[in-house]
């Protein structure tokens, strides 16, 4: 089974995209398909993520995949929403993720989050491929449900074909304007240097047996050296979120990829201050099958094993951070692991100057990411945070001497009503977004206006 360890372990696959371009519902199918094609028990919910181990994606993809070429165990699809910027999931050295699924709508094509994503998967080295979705949507379309997507095409006819061929090409041209060679996957022969596309149906299926296929090919080809661990080592991972839970107090949404966790573990957590050091009181999983959006019960299990996502339950978690490391102590002393995350905490902490402007972001990774936009904008900073916008943060902002820097800009953060009131009172600019390029260009528009 999947956590049975043996060496290699579970790539970790995100799937991004603009908002509404049908991530969960790919999700959704593939877990749907699952339970049609009778493993629906071998399909794991976890925090977060879905784990579909190898027969099951070789059930599904049917002569695409011969479980025999492979060994893996399977795949854990992290999904991320769209107002939850990918750049979350950071690790240590860069992206969290072995590979990415770039899910596009052929109708909408590239959009705002699409180009973030795009920005971040190139400058994190991730390899990915795009998911061309609701090719159903095509008018004249004849549905071939769970059908691989060469098979459908055959059996449209010219026009719908035809229609469908535009769209894919826009979407290839977009790539190419990105910087990114691209081409239908079928035609690609080598993935490191191409990025493949394959038009998928998250409504009907189709093409959804090519996409675990390329997957399941690209894992293999590309990743198989970073994928053997020592799945009875510390476990590894990065905090996705910090969340109050009924029951439990403060807890931690976590995505393990490396080693295991055990319920009488000691961990080491990056907090607001200093690393956090507590011990695991419960770790949790949704129960089987039912809906991690929706979860309120959750499962208590003794050890988890990577790749996976877990919630895990301890005290004194209220200072931890989004985006953060999670060390599992074990066998080596104590202050060399909180060594180790101090350290890393310092890997991603912004250099902040004298003057400049004030940042408040959702997670250390987003924090991270924004900092390397301005910095290429070079836009210094004074102040960056995660967390909601304070009146603390109205304070330092009206410190500045400069109208360009009596600014804060704030992404995916809520602003408190008494730090909104006084930043109106002493006329300090809010920028407000979910798209880190966005906000950087309302910024620098403001700038323009000024100094014009
Ligand atoms: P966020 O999580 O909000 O970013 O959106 P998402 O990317 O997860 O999109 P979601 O899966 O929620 O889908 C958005 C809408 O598109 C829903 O109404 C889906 O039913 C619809 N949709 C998704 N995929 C397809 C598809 O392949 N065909 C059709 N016809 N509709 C689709
Ligand atoms: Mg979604």
């Amino acid at each position: 089974t999947m956590d049975a360890g043996g060496g290699l372990r579970t790539p970790i696959v995100a799937v991004l995209g603009h908002v509404d371009h049908g991530k969960t519902s790919l999700l959704d199918k593939v877990r749907g398909s699952a339970v049609t094609s009778g493993e629906a028990g071998a399909i794991t919910q976890h925090i977060g993520a879905t784990a579909v181990p190898l027969e099951t994606i070789s059930d599904i993809a049917g002569r695409l995949v011969d479980p025999d070429d492979f060994d893996l165990p399977g795949l854990l699809f992290i999904d991320t929403p769209g107002h939850h910027s990918f750049s979350t999931l950071r690790s240590r050295g860069g992206a969290l993720a072995d590979i990415a699924v770039l899910v596009v709508d052929v109708n909408d094509g590239f959009q705002p989050q699409t180009l973030e994503a795009i920005d971040i998967l190139k400058r994190t080295q991730t390899p990915f491929i795009v998911a061309a979705n609701k090719i159903d949507t095509t008018p004249g379309w004849n549905p071939n449900p769970d059908t691989p997507v060469q098979q459908t095409l055959a059996e449209q006819s010219d026009r719908a074909e035809q229609r469908l061929n535009e769209s894919l090409y826009e979407i290839i041209g977009e790539l190419s304007d990105n910087g990114f060679s691209a081409d239908m996957y079928w035609r690609v022969q080598n993935f490191r240097g191409n990025i493949g596309v394959v038009p998928v149906s998250a409504e009907t299926g189709e093409g959804v047996p090519d996409l675990l296929a390329v997957l399941m090919g690209l894992s293999q080809r590309y990743m198989k050296e970073d994928m053997s661990i020592d799945t009875a080592g510390a476990g590894a991972g990065t905090v996705l979120e910090v969340k109050e839970e009924r029951g439990f107090g403060t807890t931690l949404d976590v995505v393990l990829y490396d080693g295991s966790i055990r319920t009488d573990d000691t961990i080491v957590v990056g907090g607001k201050n200093d690393p956090i050091v507590t011990d695991v009181r419960a770790l949790l999983q949704p129960r089987p099958l039912e809906e991690i959006r929706t979860e309120k019960r959750f499962e208590k299990v003794d050890e988890v094993t990577a790749a996976a996502g877990v919630k895990i339950a301890a005290p004194d978690l209220d200072e931890a951070l989004a985006g953060a490391p999670v060390r599992v102590v074990r066998d080596r002393p104590e202050e060399e692991v909180v060594e180790e995350v101090r350290q890393e905490l310092a890997d991603i902490s912004v250099d902040t100057a004298e003057n400049g402007v004030v940042v408040k972001a959702d997670t250390l990774g987003s924090l991270e990411a924004i900092a390397n936009a301005l910095e290429e904008a070079e836009i210094p900073i004074v102040r960056a945070e995660v967390g909601d916008v304070a009146p603390r943060d109205v304070a330092v902002a009206s410190t500045a001497e400069e109208v360009t820097e009596e600014v804060i800009l704030a992404f995916n953060v809520d602003v408190l009503p008494d730090a909104r009131q006084e930043a109106g009172d002493r006329n300090i600019r809010l920028f407000e977004d979910d798209v880190i390029y966005q906000l950087i260009d309302e910024y620098e528009e403001f700038v323009d206006e000024i100094e014009r």
